[in-house]
């Protein structure tokens, strides 16, 4: 079976889809308000740090399973465990991205509405849920699976390398305007006032779930996306490569979305609110003081990045059903994509039409399931598997990075469980 496996082209093509992956919706509307809220500069050195040790050992943990095995989640954790209770974690690898396409769809759906209203600036109150909903729901997700459709190489490879460097380009082009806005200090102010006072427990298990979720951990899509690495790609590397791209993107979103908020005189919020309620006000606020087409040149470019960055992330979830309905399952590329749409389709009618479901479904697949993927993969990683196996995957049999085999083998086998572990906790706590 693993005769007629694709593979990506070359490290940037690799760190390109796992950057795609990455950068999503996290990037632009949760973490510039939590950089804001808990202490400005100082969270930022505390999610660089939290990135570095922890989501990036535990990154490469997914990427060892995935690599050894050339597997889908459930297929790898059969090879590497045969027949014991560890195929849970292959199961919940592949069933965690289902759910998460379901609502994260709906919320590529909105942009792509919004990119349209943005050519006349109007944007109307922010209807969320509705047939309109549904409709732009189906549109994104259909062009998603479509592109899953054309494979790995022909489909996400290119469409990644495309849209990550394009989207590199766009955010800093809406900085550079954002940045210049008058009253764009305060928002900048917001964002690089270093606070340490409010810097508390709460805020490393904010800015740690917040690196899990931004980094794709957790739910088979880094595995899946390793089995398409070459065996003589240096996946610390590319790993590397992967949180920085995703860390700088982070940053840069923030630099382009706060100033122009406080430009406005808005208070800032978070999560959808701050996309499609906060971000229209301030567009438009631009249209009638200034130019009214430069307004909307930004909005269109800024909504467009907001739908190519959500597909990106998008294609990453399909992938992960999808290698498993082909290897498993023995099922064609197209009808195992036309599948998962069917699925993600139905598993999101019910938050197409209630927020309260969409809510719902949000914090339990992206806290709860993915809290519980990421120990499961830190636990196999440092415990079961064997260890020469992993020193072997990540030195490519001991040509390269002997010496931080040590460093991350510690952090996985020891830190990562303590910490993961407090972190689910204080999803029932804080
Ligand atoms: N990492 C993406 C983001 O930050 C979200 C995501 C989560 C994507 C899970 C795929 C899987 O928006």
């Amino acid at each position: 079976m693993a005769t007629n496996r694709e593979n990506f082209g070359s490290r940037a093509a690799v760190i390109m889809a796992m950057a795609g992956s990455a950068i999503g919706l996290g990037n632009i509307w949760r973490f510039p308000y939590m950089v804001g809220e808990y202490g400005g500069a100082a969270f930022i050195l505390v999610f660089i740090l939290c990135s570095f040790l922890l989501s990036f050992p535990i990154f490469l943990s997914e990427a060892v399973i995935g690599r050894r095995t050339s597997a889908n989640a459930i297929g790898a954790m059969k090879k590497l465990a045969p027949g014991s209770g560890w195929k849970v974690l292959g199961y919940l690898s592949v069933v965690t991205p289902m759910i998460i396409v379901s609502y994260y769809s709906i919320v590529g759906g909105w942009s792509i509405e919004y990119f349209f209203k943005s050519f006349s600036l109007n944007f109307g109150d922010f209807r969320p849920t509705g047939w309109v909903q549904l409709l732009f729901n189906t549109i994104f997700l259909a062009l998603s699976c479509g592109i899953v459709a054309f494979g790995v190489k022909a489909g996400i490879e290119k469409f990644n390398k495309i849209s990550i460097p394009l989207l590199f380009v766009l955010i800093v082009l809406i900085m550079i305007y954002s940045v210049n806005m008058p009253g764009a200090d305060k928002g900048i102010d917001y964002l690089i006032k270093p606070d340490f006072s409010k810097i508390t427990g709460r805020t490393f298990a904010f800015a740690l779930g917040q690196s899990f979720y931004s980094m794709s951990l957790g739910m088979g899509i880094v595995l899946t996306y390793s089995s398409y690495v070459h065996k003589d790609e240096n996946l610390v590397a590319s790993g590397a490569g992967t949180v920085l791209a995703a860390l700088l993107f982070s940053i840069l979103a923030g630099f382009a979305i706060m100033p122009a908020v406080f430009s406005a005189g808005i208070a800032p919020s978070s999560g959808p609110g701050l996309v499609y309620q906060t971000l229209p006000h301030v567009f438009t606020g631009m249209g009638a003081s200034s130019s009214p087409l430069l307004a909307a040149i930004i909005a269109v470019l800024f909504f467009f990045s907001v739908v190519v960055a959500a597909m990106t992330s998008s294609i990453s979830l399909i992938e992960v059903g999808v290698a498993y309905l082909v290897e498993e399952k023995g099922i064609k590329r197209s009808v195992a994509c036309l599948l998962v749409f069917l699925l993600a389709w139905v598993l999101g009618l019910a938050s197409v039409f209630s927020m309260e479901a969409f809510g719902k479904v949000d914090a339990f697949s992206s806290n709860f399931m993915l809290t519980v993927g990421v120990m499961l993969v830190v636990l196999f990683v440092g415990w079961k598997m064997d260890k020469k196996e992993i020193r072997d995957e990540l030195t490519n049999g001991g040509t390269i990075n002997n010496k931080v085999f040590g460093v991350f083998y510690f952090l996985v086998r020891y830190v990562a469980p303590i910490v993961v572990m407090i972190i689910f906790i204080s999803n029932f706590v804080l």
